[in-house]
């Protein structure tokens, strides 16, 4: 991750995120601090930010996240009780607890509601999980649309295969548990494209991800030649826990109603049968119909280095989630409209459930500082200093790892 100061203004330097070794250490200290030892088992998942494919991964749709260089830090120990828990956060921001026991053999949601992220990993890996303690550490800002809550699961995921010793092979079979922890434990209806990025992420490459059979294919990113911005608008995007289950419901009801199985058996044409039925369903499916072509087609733009094409179909992709699909705000159209008025941009979108978080800006890398001055110029501008807009400059970065601990 990268950070780039405005000049002329020391008041609005980009922000700060901690970097990886700094997650590192501090669990590593605050284990130590807490628990007399030095803990020997550390994983780390990232966050993620998706180029393009949004609201199709719950529709059998493609997908084309990259992983972020920001991560969620597990390290822990075996406690030698048979299944006494005994866990620990350092997050800023919330207002829980910051530690809490339970039994790996009982396992039942309730609160810190962090933890429930960590409780429904534990719960569908379906193993026997012996007694430990840890602490979880992250600079992935939380509730910003970068998955934080991914990450804690698949930071969990891959904590606990090191814990047990026992791995699950297939990397979309270890997305799937973190998946239906986060239906299960946190109540969220989610699609499968965050557990899975961040599971598969590589340095330099972008994940198109087939939502129908979860086949993933690496596509490489010119990382020298283009850059991707993303920011956050500062709109907390709480809004999606009631209107994207809704939002799902809908895709499934026009769908129905099209007498489909599946919208890969879906086209332009299909929608027909919506025109006279529901004015909001028609919208809905066009999006997701839509969306879905515009991802396959720009997986090949990026392939075949052709920026621009792939710049014009993730602002076209802005455009059908904020009149088809209707899940933008007026703060993230702010910003997708400042970013295509700023030197060396090339398209620009939200991404996410929307409703708040992040827009993701694909940008030449010499047009950087002027194009992040520009934006937070007319953002400050237009939401009358309400919100104020934060920068992170990020390259696909790698998934799920183990962490070795000696190199601390
Ligand atoms: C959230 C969900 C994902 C996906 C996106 C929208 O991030 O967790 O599964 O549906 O919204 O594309």
């Amino acid at each position: 991750m990268e950070f780039i100061p405005n000049k002329d203004d020391d008041t609005k330097m980009v922000s700060k995120v901690v970097s990886f070794d700094e997650v590192v250490k501090t669990s590593i200290e605050t284990f130590r601090n807490t628990f007399g030892s030095d803990p020997d088992v550390a994983a780390c998942a990232p966050g993620r930010v998706n180029l393009i494919g949004e609201h199709v991964d719950y529709n059998d749709g493609f997908v084309l996240p990259m992983a972020l260089p920001m991560v969620t830090v597990i390290v822990g120990k075996k406690n030698g009780t048979p299944s006494n828990c005994d866990v620990l956060t350092c997050f800023e921001g919330t207002d829980e607890d910051k530690r809490a026991q339970f039994d790996s053999s009982s396992i039942a949601k309730g609160i810190p509601k962090w933890l429930n992220y960590i409780k429904g990993v534990m719960f569908h890996y379906g193993q026997t999980i012996p007694g430990f303690n840890a602490v979880v550490n992250s600079n992935v800002p939380v509730g910003g649309g970068l998955s934080s809550s991914a990450a804690l699961e698949v930071a969990t995921m891959t904590f606990l295969e090191q814990l047990t010793g026992k791995k699950i092979e297939r990397s979309s079979d270890k997305a799937l548990i973190c998946m239906k922890a986060e239906h299960t434990f946190a109540n969220m209806p989610c699609g499968i494209m965050d557990q899975l990025i961040s599971v598969c992420g590589q340095r330099n490459r972008a994940l198109l991800i087939d939502c129908r059979n979860l086949i993933t294919q690496q596509i490489p990113f010119d990382a020298a030649r283009l850059a991707v911005l993303i920011c956050n608008s500062g709109v907390k995007h709480e809004l999606s826990t009631t209107e994207y289950p809704a939002r799902r419901k809908q895709c499934q009801q026009a769908l129905e109603l099209m007498g489909l199985k599946s919208y890969r058996d879906a086209n332009e044409r299909s929608l027909n049968a919506l025109i006279c039925a529901d004015e909001v369903l028609l919208r809905r499916a066009r999006h997701v119909i839509t969306e879905i072509k515009r991802t396959a087609f720009a997986a090949e733009m990026l392939k075949a280095n052709n920026f621009e094409q792939m710049g014009k179909l993730m602002t076209e992709s802005h455009k059908s989630l904020r009149d088809d699909f209707e899940v933008s705000c007026h703060e993230l159209d702010i910003l997708v409209e400042a970013a295509l008025g700023a030197p060396g941009v090339l398209g620009s979108r939200m991404t996410g459930g929307g409703f708040g978080g992040c827009t993701v800006t694909l940008l030449r890398k010499d047009s950087i500082e002027d194009a992040v001055k520009e934006i937070d110029t007319i953002y400050s501008r237009k939401v009358g200093g309400k919100y104020r807009a934060r920068f992170f400059l990020a390259e696909p970065a790698d998934g799920a790892r183990i962490i070795n601990l000696n190199n601390y």
